[in-house]
């Protein structure tokens, strides 16, 4: 059986740990946070993602996933140790890889024979020669090693099934023992493998990640037209999205893109961009668009209640996106924010991001229930799109507002419908 480390047991890493576990091998997740890991020992989750909490309890069961703090103990006798840890954003824009540098130290200090070190966090490229170069600084047995990049581009709240079904896996390597070990650790996915130098594999993380949130501002700039013009964004994207060269996703109009990857990936690869000397005007667009969609979606919750000062407005959905409690980033907090400095009163419901909400949103009345959100508002705000949403009892809704009054920054209901309801109903693009 193969001996698998994983450090940093956040999102990426647990995700790869107990689907790594799944498909045969045995597997140790090591986090530094000691209170992370004696949840999981425990057999819980430190954050919701749908389906995980079973699998790592299976694995655990069956003696193939352990949890550790120690790298030293994480790492004994591993063959591949994934390094997983967060790469946040600096004031400055850039990446932070202050944890994978002492990730790297870390390893070297522990490492005893022969490890592939894979590269797994989005990282800004050439990262893969500073983690070969701080482990043979620091290295105290001098042993072979390789570094291998091979990002991840699992999505939160459908990480199984993206890990376990990936549309390609991408491998950077510099030696084919390394390209190997790497290739028979992923066929079982079956997935088309990319093999290619590391330098091009950190490369391919950030263009794709840009690339999306370049086609969700994209769409956010088309839905500003159809409003002038009065032409309906959710038709015009599903006819471009009929042309294979486009495709359908990633053209919902709305409030923005949040959460951990995009809005941070796109600053790093800005000022990768502009450290090596090459135009980022189109991608200073796209964050430029990305930020004003949250201004305007204020201004319509304005316009819609001519003064904002000491009304009462109810928000449905915190989450950045939906089947997540992840609130990193999340368009909700500009927008609640905003309304805030305007002295507008806000009630809130998330059906599990409310506890993350609570430490960032100040001065936010929790809610049970969405219904207990509408009661006595002056308007509802959707800004998750969750499933939960599209099932309310429109009716009681209405009945329970102080005024019908529903912007929806994530177009989750039909405008003609919503009329019919007697709602004043406002999407985005439409
Ligand atoms: N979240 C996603 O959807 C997603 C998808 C693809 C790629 N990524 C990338 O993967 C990386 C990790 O993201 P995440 O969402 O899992 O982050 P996370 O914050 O959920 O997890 C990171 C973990 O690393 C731990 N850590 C930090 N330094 C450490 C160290 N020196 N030793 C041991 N543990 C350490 C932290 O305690 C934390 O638990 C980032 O680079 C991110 O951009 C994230």
């Amino acid at each position: 059986m193969r001996k698998i480390c994983i450090i940093g047991s956040g999102h990426v890493g647990l995700v790869t740990g107990a689907c790594l576990a799944h498909l045969g091998d045995s597997v140790t997740c090591m986090d530094d946070d000691f209170k992370k890991i004696e949840i999981l020992r425990q057999g819980m989750i430190p954050f919701y993602e749908p389906g995980l909490e079973e699998m790592v309890h299976r694995n655990m069961e069956r003696g193939r996933l352990a949890f550790s703090t120690s790298v030293e103990e994480a790492c004994k006798n591993a063959d591949i140790i994934f390094v997983c840890v967060g790469t946040p954003q600096k004031p400055g824009g850039g990446a932070d890889s202050l944890y994978i540098e002492a990730a790297s130290k870390r390893i070297a200090e522990v490492m005893d024979d022969y490890k592939v070190i894979v590269e797994k966090s989005t990282v800004p490229v050439k990262t893969g020669k500073w983690i070969r170069r701080t482990i043979e600084l620091n290295s105290h047995n001098k042993c072979d090693f390789d570094v291998v990049s091979n990002p991840e581009f699992l999505r939160e709240g459908k990480s199984i099934d993206d890990f376990m079904h990936p549309d390609r896996v991408v491998l950077g390597v510099d030696s084919q023992r390394a390209a190997d070990i790497m290739i028979e650790l992923y066929k079982p996915l079956n997935a088309p493998i990319i093999v290619t130098n590391i330098e091009t594999a950190e490369l391919i993380k950030h263009a794709s990640n840009v690339f999306l949130a370049l086609k969700i501002s994209y769409i956010n700039a088309i839905a500003r037209i159809c409003e002038k013009v009065g032409a309906d964004v959710l038709q015009v994207a599903e006819g471009m999205g009929y042309d294979r060269r486009i495709g359908q996703d990633f053209l919902d109009a709305g409030i923005g893109y949040g959460g951990y990857c995009l809005p941070k990936d796109l600053a790093a690869f800005i000022h990768i961009v502009e450290e090596v000397g090459c135009d980022s005007e189109l991608l200073r667009a796209v964050q430029r668009i990305n930020d004003s969609q949250q201004e305007l979606f204020v201004k319509k919750v304005e316009e819609a209640l001519w003064n904002l000062a000491g009304k009462n407005v109810g928000v449905l959905g915190l989450s950045y996106k939906p089947n997540t409690d992840d609130m990193r980033e999340a368009p909700s907090i500009h927008i609640i924010e905003k309304l805030q400095e305007e002295h507008v009163r806000i009630k809130a419901y998330d059906p599990h991001a409310i506890e993350n909400a609570s430490v960032i949103l100040r001065d936010v009345e929790y809610c049970q229930t969405p219904y207990e959100v509408a009661e006595g508002s002056d308007a509802l705000i959707i800004l998750t799109e969750w499933d939960e949403f599209r099932k309310l009892d429109l009716a009681k809704v209405k009945r329970l507002l102080k005024q019908p009054v529903i912007i929806d920054g994530r177009n989750i209901f039909d405008p003609l419908q919503m009329k019919q309801l007697g709602f004043v109903y406002q999407g985005v693009g439409r």
